[in-house]
């Protein structure tokens, strides 16, 4: 096996693609459209194995939608919750279906993306979520939400501009938040449905986790699609590949104050930043919870941040430094949200491909750090 410069992300292609095969029954049984949101995921080499089982790429804004025009091909979607008018324009070049967050950005912008030959989508905010992690923080309709458009607006809007309703309102979402809100969704906006050729159904949907039942999903795009006669669209990330890879690190040195300690190559602040912002504690191959086994460690990174913490573990064994330490299901919002602070290298990304063989696709350096600070 390839030696692992660490700390790096792996991928799993062979679980990757049993992932794939689930959104690929989704679309074939309930006759829907699947994207890739490409900010839970962005791995350009990994697109050639995704492209067979998606219908695109659904993007954050314009290097998001750049990316996925270029590296992965087949739709591309774009939502934001705003623009400016430079932005939409050069957005129709690499994007054929822009969504606009207000009646406003829709009234300013919908004419130049419409008149470009894009399909035209206006997010609302549906009042219904029933996403629970980290509380409000991940709740797109939380009191005074910026995202989407309110249902009081909707009746002001001129439908006869929009091709598709959108809405995103889970987060790591079984089947009962993805059929709840096409339920909520067929109640409460049927006359604008009427009006619309599509309508997107967001991400949050997490179709991969155990516990999700897939065909109960499948059933309630069905009877929509019978309701309304309508395109359905989903766009999940976290959804399609979680517990597909890992953040391999090395323990660099061990420390005691009050209690044992280990200093990682790998960071909660710069390379697993949901550790602190959800939070949450990640769990790592072979340890159990604080006590379970004889040696307890507290993980942090380098970086000077005080609470760049990872957890607590325990081990059979005690630690030493040079041992690696392997974080389970670490592809979504990871790696897409590194950065360098204190100097940190970035985690390297490498695959895992289904002969076995591992692959490094990157070799980051000083390079990534110093670009990013100007001339
Ligand atoms: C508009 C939109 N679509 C799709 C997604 C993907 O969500 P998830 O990765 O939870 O499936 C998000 C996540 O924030 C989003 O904001």
């Amino acid at each position: 096996m390839t030696k692992l410069n660490t700390p790096c992300f792996v991928l799993d292609t062979a679980r990757l693609r049993k992932n794939l095969e689930t959104a690929n029954r989704v679309r074939g049984e309930a006759g829907c459209k699947v994207l890739l949101a490409t900010k839970a995921f962005a791995m350009p080499a990994a697109f050639p194995l995704m492209r067979d089982y998606l219908d695109g790429t659904t993007a954050s804004g314009e290097h998001e939608a750049i990316m996925g025009h270029e590296e992965f091909g087949k739709e591309v979607h774009v939502y934001s919750p705003a623009y400016t008018e430079d932005e939409v324009r050069r957005l129709t070049k690499v994007a054929q279906h822009i969504y606009f967050n207000s009646a406003e950005q829709l009234a300013r912008f919908g004419d130049i993306a419409r008149d470009a030959g894009c399909h035209v989508g206006l997010r609302v905010n549906p009042g219904y979520s029933n996403a629970t992690l980290g509380g409000d923080l991940y709740n797109p309709t939380a009191p005074t939400s910026r995202f989407g458009e309110v249902p009081e607006k909707l009746s002001s809007v001129d439908w006869s501009g929009v091709d598709i309703f959108h809405v995103h309102a889970l987060c790591e979402s079984l089947h009962e938040g993805s059929v709840g809100l096409i339920e909520y969704v067929s109640e409460h906006f049927a006359p604008y449905i009427a009006q619309v050729k599509a309508v997107n159904f967001g991400g949050g949907h997490f179709l991969n986790k155990p516990g999700y039942n897939v065909d109960k999903l499948i059933t309630a795009i069905k009877a929509f699609r019978a309701r309304f006669g309508v395109e359905v669209i989903l766009e999940p990330g976290a959804g399609l590949v979680v517990n597909t890879g890992e953040l391999h690190a090395t323990v660099l040195a061990l420390h005691w104050n009050a209690m044992d300690l280990a200093i990682l190559d790998a960071s909660a602040s710069t390379h697993m930043p949901d550790v602190l912002e959800v939070p949450y504690r990640p769990d790592v191959i072979g340890a159990g919870q604080p006590g379970e086994h004889p040696n307890t460690y507290r993980f942090g990174g380098k970086t000077c941040m005080t609470g760049d913490i990872i957890g607590d573990y325990s081990f059979e064994k005690p630690l030493a430094p040079g041992d690696e330490l392997i974080f389970t299901d670490q592809m979504h919002y990871a790696f897409v949200k590194t950065n360098t602070f204190n100097g940190t290298p970035l985690a390297n990304l490498a695959i895992r491909w289904e002969d076995g063989r591992v692959e490094m696709i990157s070799d980051f350096g000083y390079d990534e750090f110093r670009r990013r600070l100007g001339r």
